[in-house]
């Protein structure tokens, strides 16, 4: 979701209006995403490499988010979806770690769209994280699954569609292991102008695209 920032500095106003307005946008590709039953959704809201930001964003940032949950819950709660976390939230205040862990018990018994929020995320710790877990509960060399069972994404389906807004054609640190095979759509529209019509070309990006995983498949 990149482009928070700019949209707002475009309309002179502090970056914080930026990421508010960015929260519209997640409420529409929400409706639009279990409209189209799309099964998991995972927005990437604060990266690791997020806190070297000026602390007044970063506190901006934390507020809106506790904000977010107590005005939403409901909301998520009555449209069936289920509220999981990518991320180490132990560095986040008490309060707001107490508000995201009811988040995540609240909604865990939904049955509809499966919402991850990767917060205070980065695929590289992940990664290690996923390998020393795993290198404590086995001895000999580790295995694919005995990795992907250790990730924040355990139980999950690898990512089928990776979109990024704002125009750069990166990953940043974003489930490096889950998108092996994941289809990638850039689009340049910040975030904040995201709409229900740029999500739906992405889904039909995707739907146009053959998957191949590696194999002849349509060559032949
Ligand atoms: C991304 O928007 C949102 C978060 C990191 C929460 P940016 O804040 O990176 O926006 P730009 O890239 O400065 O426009
Ligand atoms: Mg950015």
């Amino acid at each position: 979701m990149d482009g928070n920032g700019r949209w707002a500095k475009k309309r002179l106003l502090p970056r914080i209006a930026g990421h508010k307005k960015g929260l519209d946008s997640i409420g529409v590709i929400i409706k639009s995403a279990i409209n189209y039953n799309v099964s998991t959704a995972t927005l990437y809201a604060f990266s690791t490499e997020n806190w070297n930001r000026p602390s007044e964003e970063i506190n901006g940032l934390m507020e809106l988010f506790s904000d977010a949950i107590d005005s939403q819950t409901d909301k998520l709660i009555t449209n069936d979806i289920r509220v999981r976390i990518l991320g180490d939230i132990s560095i986040f205040t008490n309060k707001l770690q107490s508000k995201i862990k009811s988040l995540i018990k609240k909604t865990s018994i939904n049955k509809g769209l499966n919402l991850n929020i990767a917060l205070n995320y980065g695929a590289r710790s992940e990664i290690i994280m996923a390998v020393n877990k795993a290198s404590k509960s086995k001895t000999g060399a580790l295995l694919e699954k005995d990795l992907t069972g250790n990730l924040y994404t355990k139980d999950m389906p690898d990512v089928d569609l990776l979109i990024r807004t704002g125009g750069q054609k990166r990953l940043s640190n974003f489930l490096l292991w889950q998108i092996a095979y994941s289809e990638l759509y850039f689009i340049d529209t910040l975030w904040p102008d995201f709409s229900d019509k740029d999500f739906i070309d992405a889904l039909y990006f995707f739907q146009n695209t053959e998957r191949k995983f590696g194999n002849l498949k349509g060559n032949i």
